[in-house]
């Protein structure tokens, strides 16, 4: 396995391989991040897996600062995985002048996550933008829990013309439904215990959409405060289209629930998407 971390070496080591498939991830490597992996393996046997924690999408220093950081760990796994190439820049080489490199996203990126996170998905597009730059690889994996994340940058792919495939890999889950996140390792017992009702009450949603037994914003409201009254700070919870990430409309048919909740201090993600009629 060979761990690059000067972007000069990893073009260099790169150039002359055929068909190259990526997988970004920012470390603490979970079942989620395997499983995209194993995805990537299925297409070719050039994979390239980048670990960077990117300061330039977290709001706030301490949430940087408390990211998990496993490199060891990561290392070993990716080696069992016979992954051939991990790219480990350092900030300062990956950062170089990228101040100067201003990304417009669609303003969705500034809806559901970035309305609470501003500047999340500029920062996230930006290293993004970047590491294709490097890479080109013909074909990039991204989970399907981080939802809006992976809609923007298959945005980003049309709106700089990337020829790249961007493959959107279902979201794994432990034993009572919780989504792996590298964040879940700093739930307290307890709250992890607790953890699974964001699930639950997106489950609970859907059911409502498909019975319509009320309005959309109602069904909202409904399980803002069974989670509220739980003991979580809900950002959001809202009925989207799954094609345009805008509001559902009452006949809108493909449909994504999309949940962003706090337990203790930490923060969850997760959705879930279906068709009405199939
Ligand atoms: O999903 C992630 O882990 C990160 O947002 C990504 C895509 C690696 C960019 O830093």
């Amino acid at each position: 396995m060979h761990v690059i971390h000067i972007q000069n070496e990893l073009i260099k080591t790169l150039k002359t391989l055929p068909h190259i498939a990526f997988v970004p991830t920012m470390g603490n490597l979970h079942e989620g991040h395997i499983k995209l992996i194993q995805e990537a393996l299925k297409k070719t046997k050039h994979i390239v897996v980048s670990i960077f924690i990117n300061p330039l999408q977290f709001n706030s220093k301490e949430d940087f600062k408390n990211y998990p950081r496993t490199l060891e760990k990561d290392l070993s796994i990716l080696k069992g995985l016979n992954v051939p190439y991990v790219f480990v820049p350092s900030e300062e080489d990956i950062l170089d002048q990228l101040e100067k490199t201003e990304i417009h996203l669609p303003p969705i990126a500034n809806d559901l996550c970035g309305k609470f996170r501003p500047g999340h998905f500029n920062g996230v597009a930006t290293i993004v933008c970047k590491l294709f730059t490097l890479i080109q690889p013909d074909i990039a994996f991204f989970g399907k829990k981080d939802f809006q994340q992976l809609f923007l940058i298959k945005a980003l792919v049309k709106q700089l013309n990337y020829p790249i495939e961007i493959v959107g890999i279902d979201t794994v889950r432990d034993h009572d439904g919780l989504a792996k996140s590298s964040r879940n390792n700093l739930l307290s017992e307890e709250n992890r215990k607790k953890a699974p009702q964001l699930l639950q009450q997106l489950n609970a949603m859907k059911e409502k959409v498909i019975q319509k037994t009320s309005s959309l914003e109602e069904i909202e409201a409904q399980s803002v405060s069974a989670l509220n009254t739980s003991g979580w700070m809900v950002d959001y919870l809202s009925i989207r289209s799954a094609q345009s990430l805008e509001n559902a409309l009452h006949d809108e048919n493909q449909i994504v629930i999309l949940g962003a909740a706090t337990l203790g201090s930490v923060r969850l993600i997760d959705n879930i998407e279906f068709c009405i009629q199939d």
